[in-house]
């Protein structure tokens, strides 16, 4: 089989995280629950995934990463968090629903959404952010890369705006923590939502949201902190003010153990190859007649690749790979419909989208581009 869906989850996964994940289930222990040795491991373990994610992120506070569910659960935090009715919120018209449905319910809650102009190449305007920045604004949400076409929004620009004129910035790096460069301070990002499952290789289930000084986002989930217990509401000591209830520890063992491995091969390592490998299977696609490739067709650029095969559906084309090549990729809107509205594909039911990997061979990149010439050539 031939795993090309890496932008929905990344798969497989370093060795290091089944095991961290095989032995934090054996450990048990409720972390800040009790005394027990049990439970001051399970913390220590929890301990060590914020520390290892901080440094990646180069985060000087690591009690400033949340954990959460998954990358949209760190995002609602982050959006709802930070606005309330009133209020103005800019946003990018090339992203996932994990943005547009938390501002679609502030919309019908009287926020303002500005969706700015974005090239399915360069990205967001920054001329338009510059003047739709009014004094209600109270956020600028946007994905760092896109997960139809890996187009990369200009985030250390749009941080620098944010900064100049003091709104705060959530960045959505579903598609790119881990596999792309990411500092905090350089690029003044105040919110970042991470999903532990993607580009970061651990577990479903685990995400984190940092939350900068700069920020302080109402809590969105109130509950059980294991400490401070005789307060009334949740207390503001990060990372209790918005963690609730216990931790997915198992997970969050797991996401310690990759970020670690990511550590030691170094994000810009990473990137290097990652850029290199992406370039093949694009001149390898743009190569085939008939086959339309959206988005940038050279780096920089994140890894979930667009296309259409003309005249064909792009179900049909990802059902073909997958039962006669055993290649699997995803097809359809891929839960950014605003996405597909603007490179003109939401008509078409939406692209073929490929996305190698971490651990994807050029073997299979070639693999791929040859089940495609013969698709194309029936
Ligand atoms: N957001 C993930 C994707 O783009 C699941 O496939």
């Amino acid at each position: 089989m031939i795993y090309l869906d890496n932008a929905a989850t990344s798969w497989p996964k370093p060795e290091a995280v089944y095991e961290a994940v095989s032995d934090a289930i054996q450990k048990g222990g409720n972390p800040g629950r009790s005394h027990s040795e049990k439970a001051r491991a399970a913390a220590n373990d929890i301990a060590a995934a914020r520390t290892a994610l901080a440094q990646l992120f180069h985060i000087a506070d690591p009690t400033r990463i949340v954990f959460a569910l998954n990358a949209t659960d760190a995002i609602n935090l982050g959006i709802q968090g930070m606005v309330k009715p009133g209020d103005h919120v800019i946003t990018s018209r090339m992203e996932h629903n994990a943005v547009t449905r938390p501002l679609a319910y502030l919309e019908d809650a009287s926020v303002r959404v500005t969706k700015v102009a974005t090239d399915p190449v360069k990205g967001a305007d920054l001329d338009e952010i510059r003047s739709a920045i009014c004094p209600e604004t109270k956020l600028v949400v946007m994905s760092h890369a896109s997960n139809v076409t890996g187009t990369l929004n200009p985030i250390e620009e749009i941080g620098a705006i944010c900064r100049e004129h003091d709104v705060p910035f959530l960045v959505d790096a579903s598609q790119s923590a881990g596999a792309i460069p990411i500092d905090v301070v350089k690029m003044n990002i105040d919110l970042l939502a991470l999903p532990g499952h993607k580009s970061l290789l651990g577990p479903t289930g685990t995400g984190a949201l940092y939350v900068s000084e700069r920020v302080s986002p109402h809590p969105i989930r109130s509950g059980g902190t294991g400490v401070f217990s005789e307060v009334r509401l949740q207390p503001e000591q990060l990372p209790y003010y918005y963690e609730a209830g216990t931790q997915n520890t198992v997970g969050i063992a797991g996401l310690c153990a990759s970020a670690h491995y990511i550590l030691e091969r170094s994000v810009n390592n990473i990137y290097h190859e990652e850029q290199k490998m992406l370039q093949h299977l694009i001149d390898g696609l743009i190569a085939i007649p008939g086959v339309v490739v959206y988005g940038p067709h050279t780096s920089p650029r994140a890894a979930a690749v667009s296309f259409n095969i003309e005249g064909m559906d792009c179900a049909d084309v990802a059902m073909i790979l997958e039962s006669y090549y055993d290649i699997s990729v995803r097809s359809g809107l891929q839960c950014a419909p605003d996405t597909h509205r603007m490179l003109g594909t939401f008509e078409l039911n939406g692209t073929v989208r490929v996305s190698p990997g971490l651990f994807t061979k050029a073997e299979e990149i070639d693999a791929f581009i040859k089940a495609i010439t013969e698709i194309v050539n029936g």
